[in-house]
C-alpha cells in the first residue's frame, strides 16, 4: 500500500518571514481555515515568542480550526518552549517545534557552544517539550551542512528525549538532491532508533532545488515534507506546496505515495495567501501561475483541441481552476452576494453583510461584472480591522508635465483639505496626505496590480512604508488606481497610528 506523505505547512511561520509579508491575526487565522480546506496534516501556525501578535495568531487558530494538527516554534529556551505550551494550551491537536543550530558555523558563530553542549540544549529542551505535550519535533537547524557524525548523535538523542518527528533542514538552501537522498539514507542506516520516529525534510529554495530536494527526500523514506503555499519564506522562499504535492500526485508511478491534500483547494489557496500577503504569484509559476495552464503556440492550441493530454499533464480542475469566471453584477441582491461569499470561504454577519454589499454596490455601478478576485478585495478592506483614524474623503488629481493632487481628508468628525505637486499623480498625492497628517515617514515600496479581469478592473494598491523603525503594510483597492495607492497608503498611516498608541499605553508592540 502507498505510504502516506504528512504536509506540513509553514505558510504562516517560515512563509510569513518573507521580506515584506506580514499578516493580522484575523488575516493568519483566514489563512488557516483555508489550509485546513486544503486538508494539509499540520500547520505551523507561527512562533509564539516572537510577538504577541504571533502568540495571539497561535492561540486563535488552535482554538478555532479543526482538523489539521497545529504547531508553534520555540527556540531549544524555557521561555520559548513555555510561550508555545501556553498559545496551545487549549488545541485538540497540538505540536511543538524546537530547534538549534548544529552546523559547524551556527556552533561556533551564532551560538558560540560546544557540540556537546548544545546536544544538551536540544535534549532538555525536547523533555521540556514533552512534558506540555505529546507531539514534539526537533530541527536541528542547517543539518545539510551539518557533520553526519553529529547529526546522527543529536537525532538519536533527541528521540531518546521524546521527539516524535525529526526534521532535517537545508537552512540555506545549499544541498543538492543527491546530498539529500544520501543523508536521509545515512540517518536511516546509523540512528538506531529512527524508527520511532517521523523523518521530515525543510528545504528552502536559495539554489532552486528546494522541491527536487523535498522529493528526493520522501524517495529516501521521508515521511512529512514542510512546504508554503506559493513557495513564500526567507530569502527565496521554501519548497512550494502546491508543486510537491501536485508532483506526488501526477508522478505517483514514480513515488509511489499519496497525500491527504485536497488538491481542488490548491488555486484558492494560493490565490488567498498571494492576495492577504501582496506577494504577486509569477505567472510562469508551476501549478498556480496565471499561465500553468494557457496554451499560447497554434501547435499547442490545435494539440490540446484535439486531446488536452498533449500538452497538459495535469487536469486543471485537479487543481481547483474552473472555467466559470462569470459571478455577481449591479442588480444582484444581498442572498447572492452572501452565497458566493460562503462559497469563497467567508462566513459573514448580518452586520457585515450589510457594510460589505454596500461596497459592492459601489463597485458593480463601475463594473458589469464583479469577479470573485474584486469580492476577496472587498473582504479584506471590511475585515482588515484597521480603525480609519484617517479617512479619504476626496482626491482629485491633474498629471501632465505638472502633476497636481488635492486631498480631502477627515479625521475624527473634522475635514482637511491641502494640494501638492508631484512626480506622478500618485507622489502628489502622497505629498499632500503628508501635509495635512503631518506624519512623515519612508515609503520602502509601492505595488498596483489588477485583481480581476477587464478594463475595469480592481486595481489593488500595496505600501510599505516606515517611521521610527516601525513597518506598516497598508493595502485598499478601488477601479481607480489612484485612489487605491492614496487610500493604501493612509491604511499604513493608520496602522502605525493604531500601534503608536498602543505602545504609549501599554497595549503591546508586535515589533513587525
Ligand atoms: O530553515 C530552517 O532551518 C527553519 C527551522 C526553524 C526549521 O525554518
Ligand atoms: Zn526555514
Amino acid at each position: 500500500m502507498a505510504r502516506v506523505i504528512k504536509i506540513f505547512d509553514t505558510t504562516l511561520r517560515d512563509g510569513e518571514q518573507s521580506p515584506g509579508a506580514s499578516l493580522s491575526v484575523s488575516e493568519k487565522v483566514t489563512i488557516a481555515h483555508q489550509l485546513a480546506a486544503l486538508n494539509v496534516d499540520i500547520i505551523e501556525a507561527g512562533f509564539p515568542i516572537s510577538s504577541p501578535e504571533d502568540l495571539e495568531a497561535v492561540r486563535r487558530i488552535a482554538l478555532e480550526v479543526q482538523g489539521p494538527i497545529i504547531c508553534g516554534l520555540a527556540r531549544t529556551m524555557e521561555d520559548d518552549i513555555d510561550s508555545c505550551g501556553e498559545a496551545l494550551k487549549d488545541c485538540p491537536r497540538p505540536r511543538i517545534h524546537t530547534f538549534v543550530g548544529t552546523s559547524p558555523v551556527h556552533l561556533a558563530k551564532k551560538l558560540g557552544k560546544t557540540p556537546a553542549e548544545v546536544l544538551d540544549m536540544a535534549v532538555t529542551a525536547v523533555k521540556l517539550a514533552r512534558e506540555r505535550c505529546d507531539d514534539v519535533e526537533f530541527s536541528p537547524e542547517d543539518a545539510m551542512r551539518t557533520d553526519w557524525q553529529f547529526l546522527g548523535e543529536i537525532v538519536q538523542a533527541t528521540i531518546e528525549a521524546g521527539a516524535t518527528t525529526i526534521n532535517i533542514p537545508d537552512t540555506v538552501g545549499y544541498a543538492t538532491p543527491w546530498e539529500m537522498t544520501s543523508t536521509i539514507e545515512y540517518l536511516r542506516e546509523h540512528v538506531p532508533n529512527i524508527d520511532q520516529c517521523t523523518i521530515s525534510v525543510h528545504c528552502h529554495d536559495d539554489l532552486g532545488m528546494s522541491v527536487a530536494n523535498s522529493l528526493a527526500a520522501v524517495k529516501a523514506g521521508a515521511g512529512q515534507v514542510e512546504c508554503t503555499i506559493n513557495g513564500m519564506g526567507e530569502r527565496a522562499g521554501n519548497a512550494s506546496l502546491e508543486e510537491i504535492v501536485m508532483a506526488l500526485k501526477t508522478r505517483a508511478d514514480e513515488f509511489d505515495v499519496i497525500t491527504n491534500v485536497r488538491t481542488q483547494q490548491i488555486i484558492k489557496t494560493s490565490r488567498m495567501v498571494s492576495n492577504l500577503m501582496g506577494f504577486v504569484v509569477q505567472p510562469n509559476k508551476a501549478i498556480v501561475g496565471a499561465n500553468a495552464f494557457a496554451h499560447e503556440a497554434g501547435i499547442h492550441q490545435h494539440g490540446v483541441i484535439m486531446d488536452r493530454q498533449t500538452y497538459e499533464i495535469m487536469r486543471p480542475e485537479d487543481v481547483g481552476l474552473s472555467e466559470s469566471v462569470l459571478t455577481l453584477g449591479r442588480r444582484s441582491g444581498r442572498h447572492g452576494l452572501r452565497q458566493r461569499l460562503t462559497e469563497l470561504g467567508y462566513e459573514v454577519t448580518d452586520e457585515q453583510l450589510d457594510e460589505v454589499y454596500q461596497r459592492f454596490l459601489e463597485v458593480a455601478d463601475k463594473k458589469k461584472q464583479v469577479y470573485d478576485e474584486d469580492l476577496q478585495a472587498i473582504m479584506r478592506e471590511a475585515t482588515a480591522q484597521v480603525p480609519e483614524t484617517w479617512r479619504l474623503v476626496d482626491l482629485q488629481t491633474t498629471s501632465g508635465t505638472m502633476p497636481t493632487a488635492t486631498v480631502k481628508l477627515e479625521k475624527q468628525g473634522e475635514t482637511f483639505v491641502d494640494a501638492a505637486c508631484g512626480n506622478g499623480p500618485v507622489d502628489a498625492a502622497y505629498q499632500a496626505i503628508d501635509r495635512i497628517t503631518g506624519v512623515s515617514l519612508t515609503l520602502e515600496d509601492y505595488s498596483v496590480r489588477s485583481v480581476s479581469m477587464g478594463r475595469d478592473a480592481i486595481g489593488e494598491a500595496t505600501v510599505k512604508v516606515k517611521r521610527n523603525g516601525q513597518e506598516a503594510i497598508g493595502k485598499a483597492s478601488s477601479t481607480d488606481i489612484v485612489e487605491a495607492s492614496a487610500k493604501a497608503y493612509l491604511n499604513a498611516i493608520n496602522r502605525l497610528l493604531v500601534r503608536e498608541t498602543r505602545a504609549v499605553t501599554g497595549g503591546g508592540e508586535a515589533g513587525r
